[in-house]
């Protein structure tokens, strides 16, 4: 089946002030569905992955998969990818600019067929994300690593194990080193690893496969394997889908329940907004219940890597903050270029300013409506939320940003009482 996202010029036009309240049921992970779409290319057996989102980045993986020669099937939600046909090894740059996550096509192909040529993604506008860190791991694994014309070409004669320590803690480079050992026999091992449960859904994916994988700390031991096998998996929930929905509820005021979620994944976000005055409780094995009745307090957020507070969910943080009353600080520890949602809030009427890496928010009574751009995803978000409380009309433009990345969010958000609408940019007045 067809998705019906594409990179339209559409804006959403919110009016602010609806009550929320209902129940929601978030989507599965995107950035868990992409490295398990890559995995697919270790092996020439039939794959499954349940609970995929419908999704323009899933879109793009799985197009990029058609071009190296894979076959696949999708039903709602379900997938079957037949990776049997592949056999082409490299690239294009088309798909890696409309895509970064194509970079996680490096290690299993490397993996696969033992060479890559991949195109080199550029910088994103939440900061330059350099992949020093992947090419030097594959380096140590012995492969030859060379750049040239804008694409990395990766060889490696005889695949033998490794012992690699990352520099800094990142999920895309754990990840394609995964992808990449899981098909080389003898044990490797990985150490300051990023443990983001993403990550973690990989680890359980390439076990279903055949790989051996242990974790202790901040170290994976890897045994892979020549002969990896199909799989069958449903994704786990989209925890930043899940956190955003908890800002909503927060905003709100009345009550949301949040369906599909893994609490423990949340664990440091439910911390903050419990700090801030928000009330969340489980509900079940899997739903969370969202509402705020009292004062609100403002708080000091820095972003870092899992278990710690998320860099995805900071935008969204920004805007509940600017209308928390007294001054609020959130650092940016991830991205260095990862605040261009504040100049747009404050063409809303928020008061934010940034020094550095640190955003200082003054708390205001009201935010307004006003046209503003998305600039990422996360960035878009926060704008939407900020237009559900605004007083008057919000247009969100650019929002091919948040169908990367978000699942029918504004169907999600009307449901709820919200109101909002997609139309053509230009239709918008
Ligand atoms: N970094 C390097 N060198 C490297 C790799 C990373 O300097 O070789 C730096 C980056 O520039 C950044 C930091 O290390 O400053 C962390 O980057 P990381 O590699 O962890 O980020 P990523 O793997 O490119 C994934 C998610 C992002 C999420 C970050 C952080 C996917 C497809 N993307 O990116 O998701 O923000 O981890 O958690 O998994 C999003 O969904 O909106 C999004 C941007």
């Amino acid at each position: 089946m067809k998705s019906t996202i594409s990179y339209t010029s559409e804006v959403l036009r919110i009016e602010g002030g609806a009550r929320l309240s209902g129940r929601v049921r978030v989507s599965g992970s995107k950035n868990a569905t992409l490295p398990i779409i890559f995995a697919t290319i270790l092996t020439t057996q039939h794959c499954k992955i349940k609970d995929a989102p419908d999704l323009l980045d899933v879109e793009n993986a799985l197009e990029l998969l058609r071009i190296l020669g894979a076959e696949y099937q999708k039903e709602g939600n379900e997938i079957l990818i037949d990776p049997s046909g592949v056999i082409k090894t490299s690239t294009p740059e088309d798909i890696v600019r409309k895509m970064r996550a194509s970079i996680l096509s490096m290690g299993p192909l490397l993996g696969r067929f033992r060479k890559a040529r991949v195109s080199l993604p550029g910088g994103c506008s939440i900061g330059a994300r350099p992949i020093d860190q992947h090419l030097k791991f594959f380096e140590k694994a012995g492969a030859r690593v060379s750049v040239r014309g804008g694409f990395v070409n990766l060889e490696v004669n005889t695949k033998k194990p490794v012992e690699f320590t990352f520099d800094l803690i990142t999920v895309t480079g754990t990840e394609n080193a995964l992808l990449y050992l899981a098909s080389v026999e003898g044990q490797s091992t990985l150490k300051n690893v990023a443990l983001e449960p993403e990550v973690m859904d990989l680890v359980h994916v390439l076990k279903k496969m055949g790989a051996e994988i242990t974790l202790e700390g901040r170290e994976l031991k890897i045994r892979g394997a020549e002969d990896l096998s199909g799989f069958n998996h449903r994704v786990i929930p989209d925890r930043i889908e899940a956190g955003t929905f908890l800002v909503a509820g927060s905003l709100s005021g009345y009550e949301i329940v949040i369906e599909n979620v893994v609490s423990a994944h949340l664990k440091s976000v439910i911390e903050m907004l419990t700090q801030h005055g928000t009330h969340v409780s489980e509900e079940g094995m899997d739903s969370l219940r969202v509402t705020h009745n009292g004062s609100r307090k403002p708080l000091h957020i820095e972003t870092s890597e899992y278990p710690g507070f998320p860099t995805d969910m900071q935008a969204q943080f920004c805007t509940m903050l600017s209308v928390t009353p007294g001054t609020s600080t959130v650092v940016e520890n991830i991205f260095e270029n990862r605040f261009q949602h504040i100049s747009e809030l404050n063409r809303m009427g928020a008061n934010i300013t940034i020094k550095g890496r640190k955003a200082f928010i003054r708390g205001v009574d009201q935010l307004w409506g006003a046209t503003v751009n998305s600039t990422d995803l996360r960035a878009s978000a926060s704008l939407v939320l900020a237009g559900l409380i605004a007083r008057g009309t919000t247009v969100v433009r650019d929002i091919y940003h948040l169908d990367r990345g978000y699942d029918k969010l504004e169907e999600k958000l009307k449901k709820l009482g919200a109101v909002i609408e997609r139309l053509p940019e230009g239709q918008e007045i």
